[in-house]
C-alpha cells in the first residue's frame, strides 16, 4: 500500500470518499486501511517525568497542520499496536476487548484511524469541527479532533449495564495516552466531554457505537 503524506491528504481523500461515503462503521467487519501512516519511531522521546510533569489541557491551537511524523505517532500512542506478535495495544482495555475506535476529524474530512496496518480511512469529506463541538469555539481551528468511540460489537459479550462503565474507563487510557504524547511534543491539547454525540453519530453513520469523548490536537503556536 502507498505510503503518501498527509498535508496531501485533502486532495487524495476527496477521490477516495466515492466509496466510502455511505459507510457505516460499526456494522462493518472488515477494517482496511486505505492509507498507511508513517512508521513511528517508538524509541527516545523526552524523560518521562518530564512528560508527567508537563501534561496538562491547553485550550488555544495553531491551525497549522500536524506534520505527518507527528500524526502517525499520536494515533499510534492514543491506540495502536505496540505488541505486534498478540496485536495489543498502547491502551489497556476490559479483557482486552480493544472496543474503543479513534476517528479524527481534520478540515478535509473524518477518518477512522485502523490500528491494523497502522493507517487510516476516510469515513467522510467535509470539516466537522464547528458541528461537532459546537460550545468548544477554541476547538474549531486545532487541525485534528481525535474522537472517541466505544465499538458497541466489541462489547457484546458483556451485560448491558456494564458496557457503559468499561468503555468510559478503557476511554479515559487512550485519551491520557494523548496528553502525554501531547506534553512529550509540546502540543496543545484538552479532552472534551462537550461534544455534539448525534450530529457526529450521523456524520460517522454509526447505529449502535457510542460516542464517548473529543480531543483536539494542534501546536500551541
Ligand atoms: C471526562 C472529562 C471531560 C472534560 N470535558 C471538558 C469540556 O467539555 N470542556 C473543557 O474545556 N474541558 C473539559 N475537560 C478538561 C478539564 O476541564 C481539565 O482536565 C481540568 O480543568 C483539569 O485541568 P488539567 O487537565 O490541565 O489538569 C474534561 C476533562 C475530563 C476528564
Amino acid at each position: 500500500m502507498k505510503k503518501i503524506k498527509l498535508f496531501a491528504l485533502g486532495t487524495l481523500l476527496v477521490c477516495l470518499s466515492i466509496n466510502s461515503f455511505s459507510q457505516t462503521p460499526d456494522v462493518k467487519v472488515e477494517r482496511e486501511p486505505e492509507m498507511r501512516l508513517e512508521p513511528v519511531e517508538r524509541g527516545g522521546g523526552r524523560p518521562f517525568m518530564e512528560v508527567l510533569n508537563e501534561r496538562q489541557s491547553i485550550r488555544q491551537f495553531s491551525e497549522r497542520e500536524l506534520e505527518p511524523r507527528i500524526l502517525s505517532a499520536l494515533l499510534w500512542a492514543a491506540n495502536g499496536i505496540n505488541r505486534d506478535a498478540e496485536g495489543k495495544r498502547t491502551a489497556p482495555s476490559t479483557r482486552d476487548v480493544r472496543e474503543i475506535d479513534v476517528y479524527m476529524l481534520t478540515p478535509h474530512g473524518a477518518y477512522l484511524y485502523i490500528p491494523e496496518g497502522h493507517g487510516i480511512k476516510l469515513i467522510k469529506p467535509g470539516d466537522y469541527r464547528k458541528e461537532v463541538l459546537p460550545k468548544a469555539e477554541f476547538a474549531h481551528q486545532a487541525p485534528v479532533v481525535l474522537v472517541y468511540v466505544a465499538n458497541s460489537k466489541k462489547l457484546e459479550s458483556f451485560e448491558a449495564s456494564s458496557r457503559e462503565f468499561y468503555s468510559a474507563v478503557d476511554c479515559g487510557f487512550v485519551s491520557q495516552n494523548v496528553y502525554l504524547y501531547c506534553a512529550s511534543e509540546h502540543l496543545a491539547t484538552v479532552v472534551l466531554g462537550s461534544v455534539n454525540k448525534e450530529a457526529l453519530g450521523k456524520i460517522l453513520g454509526l447505529v449502535k457505537d457510542k460516542v464517548l469523548l473529543a480531543q483536539p490536537v494542534g501546536y500551541r503556536d
